[in-house]
């Protein structure tokens, strides 16, 4: 099959360009109306770019969904010093993969958004933190920048508008926890990638003590589109309080799992059934994360009548997150999908807050044993109230996220856990 597989239903704004080496080169960008938006945005003036985005109603696409026009809005107005935009592009959440396919394939896109971005909040640095795993996109986005610069579009004076951006490409080292904004930045100024208590919030006090902004690969990609086209132009697709496209992540027993740019409100059952072709014969759905491995899972009547959007998700008992749709079969032991994620969080906790170290590695520890065949009904209590101390008591959400699967797959597939405990024997612990 060709790359991408490009399904009748998608909506490809971010992903126009991927599978086209071609669209790497500023050259090929430009065959796109590349950097169209960034001249537009000069012209316009900071304050008109903020209130395009905010017209838009884009919302961040690293998993919080916050309005990024409102978050560019929280910057200060009067310069007392530099400011600071940082990209994320350190993308680890488990069965997440749409950030990689946009550096690797559109750079460009990536570097006229972050410069938009870097007008809109008067930054006169922006420093992409890229996934030190990414050789190939950090290789990429480098000549990208390189590029930017030799053509004027980045670097002092751009395009004689008196306006001075400086890109800087920065490799991270592989830690999960480097992808929470305060550790990312933490990471940046050269210490140890630790999160921060929050306030003071970024916006006021961030990198390297100034101003900062920091934004998702993807949200950054959408930039130029919507300063190009305008925020009206954007709400032609997805719902009134999560208009635009977004990428969908989908892996697990799919017949075609991969990316796909959706309008925001998709119907689940449509994506799972249709754009990614259903499942083997005999086999059917039981259970789906909807938004990568913090958010609660769905039990598969949920999942019918589930929208893919913020509002949507939310309703059906999870959250969109960063729309990394991991979709389970019948065949799917629970108890050991859950248990390979709590090790995950255990794996990638900083160790900062007792709640989180300790709770991660005993969540792991009783799921362990129950899936040995040695749990008991009573372990199931203590996993849901380990979970509640571990949820809203430390710097970042990182417990929680390992708290919520534990408590939403007893909640929801009770029946899993107690086949394993009654039945007292192991079931290949891997
Ligand atoms: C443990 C943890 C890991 C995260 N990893 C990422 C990541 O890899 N990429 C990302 O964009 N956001 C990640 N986030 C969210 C960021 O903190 C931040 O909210 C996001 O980059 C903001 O961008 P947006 O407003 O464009 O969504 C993570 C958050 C947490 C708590
Ligand atoms: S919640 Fe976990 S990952 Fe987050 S700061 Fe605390 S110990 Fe570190």
């Amino acid at each position: 099959m060709a790359y991408p597989y490009v399904h009748e239903k998608e909506v490809q704004i971010v992903s126009r360009g991927w599978g086209k080496p071609r669209t790497r080169t500023i050259d090929g960008w430009r065959e796109l109306d590349g950097y169209v938006g960034f001249r537009k945005a000069l012209e316009m003036g900071r304050a008109a770019v903020i209130e395009e985005v905010k017209k838009s109603g884009l919302r961040g696409r690293g998993g919080a969904g916050f309005p990024t026009g409102l978050k560019w809005s929280f910057m200060p107005k009067e310069k007392r010093g530099p400011h600071y935009l940082c990209c994320n592009a350190d993308e680890s959440e488990p069965g997440t993969f749409k950030d990689r396919e946009l550096l690797r394939w559109t750079p460009h896109q990536l570097v006229e958004g972050c410069l938009i971005g870097a007008l809109a909040i008067q930054a006169d640095h922006v420093y992409i933190y890229c996934r030190g795993e990414f050789f190939e996109a950090n290789q990429v986005l480098a000549r990208a920048v390189e590029e930017a610069y030799a053509a004027g579009l980045a670097g002092a004076n751009i395009l004689g508008s008196g306006v001075s951006i400086d890109v800087t490409v920065h490799q991270g080292a592989g830690a999960y926890i480097c992808g929470e904004e305060t550790a990312l930045m933490s990471s940046l100024e050269g210490r140890r990638g630790l999160p921060r208590v929050k306030p003071p919030f970024p916006a006021a006090v961030g990198a390297f003590g100034r101003p900062t902004t920091i934004n998702n690969v993807e949200t950054l990609c959408a930039i130029p589109h919507i300063v190009r086209n305008g925020g009206e132009w954007y709400r032609q697709w997805g719902t009134e309080k999560s208009p635009g496209t977004k990428l969908f992540c989908v892996s697990g027993h799919v017949r075609r799992p991969g990316n796909y740019e959706l309008p925001l409100g998709f119907p689940m059952n449509e994506l799972i059934y249709d754009v990614c072709g259903g499942f083997e014969e005999g086999r059917k759905l039981k259970a789906v994360i909807p938004g990568g491995a913090s958010v609660p899972i769905l039990s598969a009547d949920e999942c019918l009548a589930c929208c893919l959007d913020y509002e949507g998700v939310q309703k059906s008992g999870s959250m969109l997150g960063c729309a990394s749709v991991i979709v389970m079969d019948d065949r799917t032991n629970i108890v050991k999908q859950v248990r390979r994620m709590v090790e995950f969080f255990a794996h990638e906790s900083c160790g900062q807050c007792t709640p989180c170290r300790e709770g991660t590695t005993w969540l792991s520890r009783i799921l362990r044993r129950i899936e040995g065949g040695k749990g008991t009904e009573e372990d199931l209590e203590t996993l849901l109230a380990l979970g509640t101390q571990m949820t809203a008591t430390t710097i970042c959400v990182l417990s929680d996220s390992a708290a919520v699967p534990v408590a939403s797959s007893i909640q929801k597939f009770r029946d899993d856990y107690l086949a394993l405990i009654r039945r007292g024997e192991a079931v290949g612990v891997v």
